[in-house]
C-alpha cells in the first residue's frame, strides 16, 4: 500500500468575491521512501497541495490519507520545511531543533541528547548555541531540516526550501539532503521551481499545469545517484520537462 494517497483533491478559494479553482482533481499515490518533486508555473497550487497534505488547509473535495488514515489536521508524522526560514529568532539552534520534542513533553536531557544527534547529522554541532540571526541561509535551512526530522516523521514536506540560497550553497544542500534521505529513508514531497534541482533529487517528478492545478505529466527518474547534472540522460529529461512547462505557459 502507498504511504500517502491523494485522491481527487480539488481546492477552490474565494478571492475578491469570485471563486477561483486552485487545484482540480489531483490524484497521486506516494510510496514509503519515495522522493517526489513537484514543479509547475507560479500559482498552479503547489503550496496549496503541500498545505493540504500537511493538514493546514482543507480540500474542497477529495481527501488525503497517510497509512490509510484520513488526514484531518497537522500531525507529527508530517514534518514541514518552508522557503522562508521559519525558525524562532529567540531560541538558539539546540532549542529550535528541540521545539517539537518539548511540545510532546519530553524532558530536557532527553530532548537535548536527541536534538544533538540531528544537529550533528546536518553538520552544525559547533553552532548549537547560536541564534538564527548568527547563521547563514544554508545553515538556517539545515536547522529547519533537523527540526523537521527530530520528530521522526513518516514524510517530510518541503516547499522550495533552497529557493533563497545561492547556487553553490544550494548544490551542497541538495547533496546533503540526499545523504540524509538515503540514511533516514523518509518519504519526501519537495516543491521546486528548478528543473535541475528536481532531476538531481527526485525518484518521481510531477509536472503541474497552470491554473487550475492538475497533474500534467509524471516522470520516473531511474538514473542512479549521485547524478551527473550534465549527463546526456539528465539533459534528455530536462528537455522533456522544459517542453512540458513551455507548452503550459503558452496554453
Ligand atoms: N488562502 C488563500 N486565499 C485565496 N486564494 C489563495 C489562498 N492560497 C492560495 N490562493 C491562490 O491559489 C492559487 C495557488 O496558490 P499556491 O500558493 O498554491 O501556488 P504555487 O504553485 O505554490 O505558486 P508559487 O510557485 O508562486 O509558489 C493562487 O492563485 C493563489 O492566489
Ligand atoms: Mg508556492
Amino acid at each position: 500500500m502507498a504511504l500517502l494517497e491523494i485522491v481527487g483533491v480539488s481546492k477552490r478559494f474565494i478571492a475578491e468575491g469570485k471563486q477561483m479553482e486552485a487545484l482540480k482533481e489531483v490524484s497521486l499515490s506516494i510510496d514509503e521512501r519515495e522522493f517526489v518533486c513537484f514543479i509547475g508555473p507560479s500559482g498552479c497550487g503547489k503550496t496549496t497541495l503541500l498545505r493540504i497534505v500537511a493538514g493546514l488547509v482543507e480540500p474542497s473535495s477529495g481527501w488525503v490519507s497517510l497509512d490509510g488514515q484520513p488526514i484531518t489536521g497537522p500531525g507529527p508524522e508530517r514534518g514541514m520545511v518552508f522557503q522562508e526560514y521559519s525558525l524562532f529568532p529567540w531560541r538558539n539552534v539546540l532549542e529550535n531543533v528541540g521545539f517539537g520534542l518539548e511540545l510532546k513533553g519530553m524532558d530536557r536531557p532527553s530532548r537535548e541528547a536527541l536534538s544533538r544527534q540531528y544537529i550533528e547529522m546536518v553538520g552544525l554541532e559547533r553552532f548549537e548555541q547560536r541564534f538564527p540571526h548568527e547563521l547563514s541561509g544554508g545553515m538556517k535551512q539545515r536547522v529547519a531540516i533537523a527540526r523537521a526530522l527530530v520528530n521522526e516523521p513518516r514524510a517530510i514536506l518541503m516547499d522550495e526550501p533552497f529557493g533563497a540560497l545561492d547556487a553553490q550553497t544550494r548544490n551542497t544542500m541538495q547533496t546533503e539532503l540526499l545523504r540524509i534521505w538515503s540514511d533516514k529513508r523518509k518519504t519526501v514531497l519537495f516543491v521546486t521551481h528548478s528543473v535541475d534541482e528536481a532531476i538531481y533529487l527526485a525518484d518521481t517528478i510531477i509536472i503541474m499545469s497552470a491554473r487550475p492545478g492538475r497533474i500534467k505529466d509524471r516522470i520516473e527518474i531511474n538514473i542512479p545517484r549521485p547524478r551527473v547534472r550534465t549527463s546526456p540522460e539528465v539533459n534528455g529529461i530536462r528537455d522533456r520537462i522544459l517542453q512540458d512547462l513551455r507548452s503550459e505557459m503558452e496554453d
